[in-house]
């Protein structure tokens, strides 16, 4: 028996070994002084310059920004890009209408001419990165307040104007770890990305909104394009006559399959995290923030989810719409439970205790840091009220109806049309004209009306009256529910296309002028306008000063983590996570496997249920177990589950092995980790991974469009 203080030990340099694993999405050039010597030990055959080298050939040059919020890959020497379902789903969406329902049906180009270009679709590839910390912060010792805030954006300024090489590249300033470092980011850009091929809905959202977040998963969640470029491989806006573009470097795929504890490295492009938060602010997110979203976006989506059901039309119109809505609320859900497990308020305030003791031990500490957490005391209890006024106005007014975010547009268009010269009038309307039939094509009144009328009843009960306009308490008291239907959103131009059209149809000064008596405009005014003046300048102070104490007290934990390497939280730039492949633990007495396979998709084939009917030819290939140089035996593999620190925005990122092959897709994280993006906790922080295999298993034995796969480098 081991001796008890020897167990005790054991268990917390275990512990501690394994808290530091998986944690981080660091930064690309970094990764040669703080990270390779870990990844080689957990497995990885390669170098850093492997990954990233801005004079040859690296894995960076095989990764785009795809669109503006996921990753995608090259897969091949002809432009062909992975990425997933959702994140072409909008392009998807954008094609298909009732007779030609690709959303429903998938959609495979049997040739390049067949492929569909999306008007508005953009991929990044980044060219290079470098920290230009010493450049934004020259000359501005001596300064303070705006004065410097000036001269930081003066800089930022010349430096992005000299990276963009007059115009041939997109050049970037960020700022990492609260502005105490700043990377210059340099992209090019690639507009001409047509759509190759995206598997029917039953597959590439398999699971729906009910499996969303969850493990065990079983999503064909990929989608195919291809980057098209003008004759010189250079980016070009659409035209006929591009060619596919030729990239530097493509991911080879392999077909070697996964074992548990496999090296396992993402790349791609996090959107945001908030690892160094104080304890107030997570206490505040866990009582008061995620709880009232949540609950805004609890009613919104019972009246849509009731109207898809009773109409297909609304489905297909409205689909979009509830899976952005449902996909927060339901990460915010795991993200609550994942942080009440994890103590995480506790854990923050006895980091803090940390911090104080490091900051009492030195009288220079203590004239720089030493007032920082007791502001973020005082701020954040300050900041309570108006944050839960902001995130009703968010939610409900900005983001919560369709017609009031039209209303927005015509109140902003309204107020500047006399400012404008003819031409620039002339010049918006394309867009404007865009915009608009992109709206009429997925607007339901019946549906919108009610979202309309129960979401402006909850901002009347929930936020505090002091931060409502006068004349909306009076007219929403007045009127019922049902009212608010019939007397006001009926009676606005915006609420029917024929409507609109016959009175906006012409935008002049006449028309618009129309508009300031229309019930909806006057409401969303009215609502909008005391927002603005009496709740938001408030609102932005305070973020402002939070922000700079943060930026405070993030350069106190550098300074005192100093010889740790410490990753900045995820801001939408390329980033690498690496772990292994591996299930775990949910819950006491519960184990996850870290793979799953289509068998499990015949276990939840239900036609009677939206989210789980199985394509028949997909059970036919079940049953005849054909699946060829794909699956293991006769088992079908669909999803596995690694440890990688991923966040919103790393859907698409290629999932990549020791040797520097593609074993899959990332498209999701899983329920009891989604509080990674504040706390990461590596017993239970997972992310989910389409296995490749059944990609190439869809694209070939499913849609017969296995002329893909031979452009492609498959490793067995
Ligand atoms: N949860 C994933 C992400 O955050 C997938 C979202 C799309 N899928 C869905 N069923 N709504 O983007
Ligand atoms: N599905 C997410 C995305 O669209 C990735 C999941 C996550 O948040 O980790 O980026």
């Amino acid at each position: 028996m081991i001796k008890k203080t020897i167990l005790i030990m054991w268990v917390l340099l275990g512990t501690l070994k394994i808290a530091f694993a998986h944690e981080g999405m660091w930064l690309p050039t970094l990764l040669k002084k703080y990270n390779i010597a870990d990844m080689q030990k957990q497995g990885f055959k390669l170098t850093a310059q492997d990954i990233y080298n801005v004079n040859h050939a690296s894995m960076k040059d095989a990764v785009v920004l795809f669109g503006s919020g996921c990753t995608g890959e090259l897969i091949s020497g002809q432009g062909l890009i992975i990425t997933n379902h959702h994140c072409g789903y909008d392009a998807i969406q954008s094609h298909s209408s009732l007779e030609h329902d690709y959303l429903t049906n998938g959609f495979w180009a049997m040739s390049n001419q067949e492929e569909l270009p999306n008007p508005g679709l953009a991929v990044r590839f980044l060219d290079r990165m470098e920290d230009v910390s010493a450049r934004v912060f020259a000359d501005t010792a001596h300064l303070s307040g705006d004065a410097l805030a000036a001269r930081i954006a003066e800089n930022i300024r010349s430096i992005e104007k000299e990276a963009s090489d007059s115009g041939s590249f997109e050049a970037t300033v960020k700022p990492l770890f609260y502005g105490n470092q700043y990377f210059l980011y340099v992209y090019q850009v690639f507009t001409d990305v047509r759509l190759v091929g995206a598997p029917p809905s039953a597959i590439g959202k398999f699971g729906g909104d009910t499996d969303n977040w969850m493990w065990p998963r079983h999503t064909g969640d990929f989608s195919l394009f291809r980057i098209y470029a003008n004759k010189d491989n250079k980016p070009a806006s659409y035209s006929p006559d591009n060619v596919p573009y030729k990239p530097k470097k493509f991911f080879p795929v392999s077909l070697g399959g996964i074992q548990e504890g496999d090296f396992t490295m993402v790349l791609g492009y996090p959107g945001r995290t908030s690892e160094y938060l104080p304890s107030q602010a997570v206490a505040q997110i866990l009582a008061q923030g995620d709880p009232d979203k949540v609950k805004i976006r609890d009613l919104k989506l019972s009246i849509l989810a009731e109207q898809m059901k009773r109409d297909p039309l609304i489905r297909i119109k409205y689909s979009a719409k509830y899976a952005s809505t449902s996909n927060a609320w339901k990460k915010w859900q795991g993200e609550m439970k994942g942080l009440i497990r994890l103590n995480a308020v506790q854990m923050k305030k006895d980091y803090e205790a940390r911090f104080s003791q490091w900051v009492n031990a030195d009288p220079s500490r203590v004239a720089q840091y030493g007032n920082t957490l007791p502001r973020f005391e005082t701020l954040y209890s300050q900041l309570a009220p108006y944050t839960k006024a902001a995130d009703y106005y968010q939610e409900i007014v900005q983001r919560g109806t369709d017609i009031l975010s039209l209303a927005a547009i015509f109140d902003t268009l309204e107020k500047r049309w006399p400012s404008l010269s003819t031409a620039e009038r002339e010049k918006m309307k394309p867009a404007l004209l865009a915009h608009l039939n992109e709206y009429w094509k997925d607007f339901d009144q019946a549906t919108d009306e009610k979202v309309f009328a129960a979401l402006l009843n909850l901002y009347h009960n929930d936020v505090d009256p002091k931060f409502q306009p006068e004349g909306f308490k009076k007219l929403i008291s007045s009127l019922s529910p049902t009212d608010l239907q019939t007397k006001i959103y009926r009676k606005s131009v915006f609420a029917n296309q024929a409507v609109f059209e016959k009175t906006m149809g012409q935008l002049n000064d006449q028309n618009l002028k129309k508009l300031a008596s229309d019930p909806v405009l006057k409401l969303y005014r009215d609502l909008h306008d005391f927002y603005a003046t009496q709740v938001e300048p408030m609102f932005m102070q305070l973020q402002q000063q939070i922000e700079q104490n943060q930026k405070t007290y993030m350069g106190g934990i550098m300074e005192m983590e100093q010889g740790r390497p410490l990753f900045p939280d995820a801001n939408k730039t390329l980033r690498v996570a690496y772990g292994k492949v591996e299930g775990y633990h949910p819950a006491d007495g519960v184990t996850y496997t870290y793979y799953s396979t289509l068998n499990g998709i015949m276990e939840k084939d239900n036609p009677d249920v939206y989210d789980y009917n199985v394509p028949q030819k997909l059970r036919d290939l079940f049953a005849q177990k054909d699946f060829g140089q794909y699956g293991m035996g006769n088992v079908m593999p669909v999803c596995f589950t690694a440890s990688n620190h991923t966040t919103g925005g790393n859907s698409g990122s290629p999932v990549i092995d020791a040797n520097g092959n593609l074993i899959g897709v990332n498209f999701d994280r899983c329920w009891e980790g989604t509080m990674s993006d504040i706390m990461f906790d590596p017993d239970r922080c997972r992310n989910i991974v389409l296995d490749i295999r059944y990609a190439l298993f869809i694209i070939d034995k499913f849609a017969g469009a296995g002329y893909l796969l031979n452009e492609m480098e498959l490793k067995k």
